[in-house]
């Protein structure tokens, strides 16, 4: 009885978060419309049909979380975890910030940054107003604000999307378990505001975590959060995933969520590459991306809206890269595919020699 009372909370949560999210899309969808009606894009509407079919996909990533939290991959308690303070904090700024972003799509300024950043020290390809964000990913507004817009996205199920790495991750693991936990070593590569290694702290407390990424602010954001919960602070450091500064064959696991479709391809490639060097024989890297064309052609409209709406300038290459060639190449091997919602997934192994 109490289960049942416990998926239909999680259900009325995910559903009022997809709720909010739709609503604030249309919302400011209209707003625009009326103050720069100039801005709305050349992108076809979704059928009936195809919403139908994302509304199930989005059921259906759902009840893959609820099951996973039953047999106890990571805790129930992950399911109702919400960032609540940051989204009364930030998110009339997401609103205030909205008018920058209308003027730089008017101007056309993709590569927009404030003056004080020094944006000397990073490689070019970097230099973007991903999704439109003020200052890229290279200041302490667009940190505060990134998870509530990623949030709005996807309807308030991008923790749930994040949260599929962790049953392959969990279970590949068990590949080391002749060694004790506290000595196993898991990175999270681009970790961002530190979403990912907070789920994975929950699901394997005892692991040594990292995390890496470009963005000195988005990693001072995720410092704050991690900081919050429980057991060994995860070490992070600053550093591009082009260059990892760890030694050959270090991680006993590595994840990576949402960095891919924004690299261009050859760094794509260079990245694999870094990721199979710091893997131990035996180990593994578990990637979480867009879905590609190729995994539901169904969703083509949605994935080329996608890449028309937001500035994402490598995703249309992205979505039609052949990403298990580009993993093998690099060396991994027995590399697995999954679906969920609009999120793909790549479990990729490094032969044990
Ligand atoms: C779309 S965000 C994803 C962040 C996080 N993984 C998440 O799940 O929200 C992309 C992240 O990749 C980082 N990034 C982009 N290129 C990078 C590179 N070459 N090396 C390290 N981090 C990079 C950005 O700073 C940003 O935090």
């Amino acid at each position: 009885m109490s289960d049942i009372f416990t998926k239909l909370s999680y259900q009325t949560f995910q559903q009022g978060k997809n709720y909010f999210g739709f609503a604030h899309k249309t919302l400011s969808t209209q707003i625009r419309n009326l103050l720069y009606p100039s801005l709305q894009p050349d992108v076809a509407p979704l059928s009936k049909e195809l919403i139908t079919q994302l509304q199930d996909r989005l059921n259906q990533l759902w009840e893959t979380d609820w099951q996973d939290a039953q047999t106890g991959v990571y805790p129930q308690n992950l399911l109702f975890d919400n960032p609540w303070e940051d989204f009364f904090r930030y998110y009339p700024l997401v609103w205030l910030d909205l008018p920058n972003i209308w003027e730089r799509i008017k101007n056309r300024r993709y590569q927009d940054f404030s003056q004080e950043i020094a944006t000397d020290i990073y490689p070019n390809y970097y230099l973007q107003n991903f999704h439109y964000q003020t200052d890229g990913y290279l200041s302490e507004l667009s940190a505060n604000l990134y998870d509530l817009q990623v949030e709005i996205l996807f309807g308030g199920s991008t923790d749930a999307m994040r949260r599929r790495i962790l049953s392959p991750l969990k279970s590949q693991l068990a590949a080391f378990d002749h060694i004790p936990q506290g000595q196993l070593r898991v990175i999270d590569v681009a970790c961002g505001t530190g979403r990912t290694l907070k789920l994975i702290r929950a699901a394997l407390p005892q692991v040594s975590l990292f995390g890496i990424d470009l963005s000195p602010a988005y990693l001072q954001k995720a410092n704050e959060l991690l900081l919050q919960i429980p057991g060994e602070l995860p070490q992070l450091i600053q550093g591009n995933a082009e260059e990892l500064p760890y030694r050959d064959d270090y991680f006993h696991a590595m994840t990576c969520v949402f960095l891919f479709h924004e690299l261009p391809a050859p760094v794509r490639q260079t990245v694999m590459e870094e990721c199979f060097r710091v893997t131990k024989p035996g180990g593994i890297l578990i990637i979480c991306d867009s879905i590609q064309v190729n995994d539901a052609p169904e969703m083509e409209l949605a994935v080329n809206n996608f890449s028309q709406t937001f500035h994402e300038p490598y995703y249309q290459h992205y979505s039609t890269d052949d990403l298990v060639e580009r993993l093998e190449k690099a060396g991994f091997e027995r590399i697995e595919t999954q679906v969920h919602f609009l999120s793909k997934y790549l479990v990729a192994h490094k032969p044990s020699y």
